[in-house]
């Protein structure tokens, strides 16, 4: 057996509560973003985004290996033989993030701090009336970075033999013993999680129409 197909961890904790946390919240601000009845669920989804995303980027200099930006972001030089080898069936091995899926994960990260800013201050009235649709055009934009995401791990799962979305639930992929990472930085993991709650909890506490929001729903499901 080759030293490559080790379950090696590779995800700390930090990293898969943010990227789960984050696509709830950026899909519970998209699906709830028309309508002003929806709105304070919207915002506050967003908003979760934006906290979120800020985590990230930090993180990407103080995480473990896998999750800094110097360890997956790449030169063209090196998406395009990435891309080549998918191509000739015989996909380069990354123990973290592709070169390319390592591009869309960059814009993600880049539009979740755009896209939340805009709201903020279109739901604010600074700026001029057309902020609102500058807003949700890049949104609609980021949205389609998500599917070209999902495709992308669809694919690269597929080619590798290997669930990548069991592995940011896990935190294992298979790669070589010393490509693993020490510790999975739980207790940062566990604040991330708590922040998150904590920030929901209060939100819903200090603006009521959330809870409406959802009891409403809750009737409307209970009526059917
Ligand atoms: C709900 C369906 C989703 C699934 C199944 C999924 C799956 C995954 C997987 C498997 C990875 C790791 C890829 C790798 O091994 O290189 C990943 C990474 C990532 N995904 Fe998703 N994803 C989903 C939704 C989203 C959404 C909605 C966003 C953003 C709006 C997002 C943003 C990211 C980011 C930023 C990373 C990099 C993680 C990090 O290093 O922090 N994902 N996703
Ligand atoms: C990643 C997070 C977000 C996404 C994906 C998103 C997406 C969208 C989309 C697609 C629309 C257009 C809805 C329509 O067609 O009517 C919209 C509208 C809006 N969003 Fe967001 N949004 C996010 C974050 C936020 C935040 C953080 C705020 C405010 C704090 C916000 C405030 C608004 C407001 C006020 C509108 C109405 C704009 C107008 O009337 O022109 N959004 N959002």
């Amino acid at each position: 057996m080759s030293q490559n197909n080790e379950n090696v961890k590779v995800w700390d904790l930090p990293t898969r509560i943010f990227h789960w946390s984050l696509a709830l919240s950026f899909l519970g601000a998209y699906f709830t973003s028309e309508g002003r009845e929806l709105r304070p669920i919207h915002v506050m989804f967003g908003i979760t985004v934006l906290g979120l995303i800020i985590f990230r980027v930090i993180w990407g200099f103080a995480g473990t290996r896998h999750a800094r930006f110097a360890s997956f972001v790449k030169g063209p030089q090196q998406v395009k033989s990435y891309l080549q080898s998918l191509l000739a069936k015989t996909p380069e091995h990354h123990a973290g993030h592709n070169p390319a899926g390592a591009l869309a994960i960059l814009g993600l990260i880049g539009l979740g701090l755009l896209v939340p800013c805009l709201g903020l201050l279109k739901f604010n009235h600074i700026g001029p009336h057309w902020l609102g649709d500058v807003h949700a055009v890049i949104a609609n934009i980021m949205f389609g970075i998500v599917c070209v995401h999902l495709a992308g791990v669809v694919v690269s799962s597929y080619l590798h033999r290997e669930n990548l979305v069991r592995a940011m639930f896990s935190g294992f992929k298979k790669g070589a013993r010393s490509e693993g990472i020490s510790g999975t930085r739980r207790a940062i993991g566990i604040l991330v999680l708590l922040a998150v709650l904590g920030f929901w909890v209060g939100y819903g506490w200090t603006h009521p129409a959330v809870l409406q929001v959802f009891s409403t729903s809750v009737q409307t499901s209970d009526n059917d």
